[in-house]
């Protein structure tokens, strides 16, 4: 009978049981609700062992393929070794600050050395730790297979503890940590003439530039539209970086939208969601990624799905404010 290993303990699974029923029975705390494959809610990841594929039904192909699975609808027939979503991100690593450079928008980009090698995809992200227990979550911009340095934008919050610190105090040549990266927001090849539709505020742009240049490097030939939004043009940044990529692959498309009053040549007026909706009002078939304020990525992914995109295409990742945050930070 399969052995299931959770937390330095060992289980044995007997026939036709399920990994949360089995987990559950030995007295293992596992979230669930619905025990019947439906609200995802016994998420977990087999960090050994193969899972069987009923138990991936209905989940995203970047969870699929990072092996995660539903426990009430795993009834395994091999050993597993199996971790919760929120224990399973690894141990730390240490990084070097390779270079800082302040970009517009008030962003301060990191680009740091890693001593093991980081296996990540763009769009994901990474918890920078501090020596004094301060952890903030920050989203992956570089291309691992461009041998891209690990990238991150860190926005300079007023208050903000590690922003300051970040923008202020860490110089180039510092040490520090990372753990990571998780997160299921990245570009999955096998759909090359798929619609990409990219929107993010602030530094919400870091995943998206990230996952639009993952996609067009793995030879993505259907449109890829980014719309990158802030108040005025200061708060936008790698504006000239985002040209000069449209310039090179004609299926990308990048609008920088500004919602105050003043609005320069060469951007579009109103909020970047309502600037996308108004050029492409059918989502039928898309794939949708969204980073930014909770509340702007809650409403614009409901009115993805609304407009056509498949719950399963939608990737929203909303800035978390609380100091606990494991999100992606401004
Ligand atoms: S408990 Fe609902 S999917 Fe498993």
């Amino acid at each position: 009978m399969p052995r299931i290993f959770f937390e330095k303990q060992s289980y044995t699974c007997q026939d036709n049981e399920s990994v949360l029923d089995c987990l559950t029975g030995h007295g293992v705390p596992i979230p669930s609700s619905c025990r019947s494959g439906i609200c995802q809610t016994c998420l977990m990841r087999a960090v050994e062992g193969e899972v069987p594929l009923a138990a991936q039904q209905g989940l995203k192909e970047t969870l699929r393929v990072q092996n995660y699975f539903l426990a009430c609808a795993c009834k395994p027939t091999n050993d597993l070794k199996v971790a919760l979503p929120d224990t399973e991100i690894g141990a730390r690593t240490k990084v070097t600050v390779l270079a800082k450079e302040v970009l517009g928008g008030n962003i301060t980009r990191l680009r740091l050395g890693c001593t093991l090698p980081l296996d990540y995809h763009p769009g994901q992200f990474v918890q920078l730790h501090r020596d004094d227990g301060l952890v903030r979550s920050y989203s992956i911009a570089s291309l691992p297979q461009l041998e891209e340095p690990l990238e991150l934008h860190i926005r300079h919050l007023p208050d903000g503890r590690m922003s300051g610190w970040v923008h202020d105090i860490l110089k180039t040549g510092d040490t520090l940590e990372i753990s990571g990266p998780t997160g299921q927001g990245f570009y999955l090849p096998g759909q090359p003439d798929q619609g990409l539709l990219l929107i993010g505020t602030g530094s919400g742009l870091a995943p998206l530039w990230g996952i639009a240049r993952d996609a067009l490097a793995q030879g993505h030939t259907g449109p890829i539209h980014l719309y990158h939004g802030s108040r005025d043009a200061s708060g936008l940044y790698l504006i000239d970086e985002l040209r000069e990529l449209v310039e090179q692959y004609p299926n990308l498309n990048y609008t920088p939208c500004l919602s105050g009053p003043n609005i320069p040549k060469g951007f579009t007026a109103g909020r970047a969601e309502q600037v996308a909706f108004s050029h492409l009002p059918k989502l039928t078939g898309w794939r949708v990624f969204l980073c930014g304020h909770p509340t702007m990525v809650a409403a614009t992914k409901k009115k993805a799905f609304l407009t056509g995109a498949s719950m399963k295409d939608i990737y929203a990742d909303p800035f978390m404010i609380a100091a606990d945050r494991v999100k992606p930070a401004a």
